[in-house]
């Protein structure tokens, strides 16, 4: 039987890149929408189940730069896949919303835009890792990456170092911004652009009048054209 509308899990992914806010965001759009009584997970990648959490220790340190940016999304794709059978599906399966901190986009735009892995293999990992497991949205939270670094520099303890990507040279996140803009104009249906550099109060308003405009005003569209 097809679920009724109030019973149907949605899955949506907050990208961007570094220091847009995404967690700030995640955490308000889950008390909004646990407010209205529905059940929220929260997760992140790469990371979201014990075994990916493993992975993503190993892909933030560092340790599998020198492997090269295939390698690595090979990796990020194999934490995907545990976080997808693990986590994300039997959410989805018994109703309940998902809200999860990057997800395909984030591979999409590092290793594939950003790390020069080819067009192909992206398509091959990606296909054998996530199958039909589309967001029904993605927001992708839009900052000057100058900005976001400093909001990531300043919110470090005085002990952590920048993560591998963190680190990375200007180039690379002036880079990056403008793959999540090829992706959102590629994917118009699922992708929405927030403009993150306005008070978190006004980008959360902004978040929940598009969520409640997308999910809860209108009857529901069919957004999955990348399956
Ligand atoms: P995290 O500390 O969660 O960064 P942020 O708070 O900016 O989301 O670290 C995740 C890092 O991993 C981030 O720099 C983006 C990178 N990443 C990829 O390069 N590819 C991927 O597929 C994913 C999921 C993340």
């Amino acid at each position: 039987m097809t679920p009724s509308f109030s019973e149907q899990g949605r899955f949506i992914t907050f990208e961007g890149g570094e220091g847009v806010g995404k967690s700030t965001h995640i955490a308000l759009m889950c008390a909004y929408l646990q407010n209205r009584g529905l059940e929220v997970v929260v997760t992140r990648e790469p990371g979201g189940t014990p075994k990916a959490e493993r992975l993503r220790r190993a892909l933030l340190s560092g340790a599998i730069k020198s492997l090269g940016p295939l390698a690595e999304a090979a990796l990020f794709a194999a934490a995907r896949i545990d976080h997808i059978e693990k986590l994300i599906a039997p959410a989805l399966q018994r109703g309940a919303w998902v809200l999860c901190d990057r997800f395909m986009d984030s591979t999409r735009a590092y290793q594939g835009a950003n790390g020069g892995v080819s067009h192909q293999s992206m398509h091959w990992i990606e296909a054998a890792s996530i199958g039909k497991m589309i967001p029904d949205l993605t927001l992708i939270l839009d900052l000057d990456p100058r900005e976001g670094l400093l909001r990531a520099h300043n919110r470090r303890q005085s002990n952590e170092v920048a993560d591998r990507f963190e680190g990375e040279a200007l180039s690379f996140h002036l880079a990056l911004r403008r793959a999540f803009h090829d992706i959102a104009r590629q994917y118009p249906q699922r992708c929405h652009v927030i403009d993150a550099s306005a008070p978190v109060a006004d980008v959360a308003r902004i978040i929940q009048n598009f969520i409640d405009d997308r999910f809860f005003n209108h009857s529901m569209k069919s957004i999955n054209q990348e399956a």
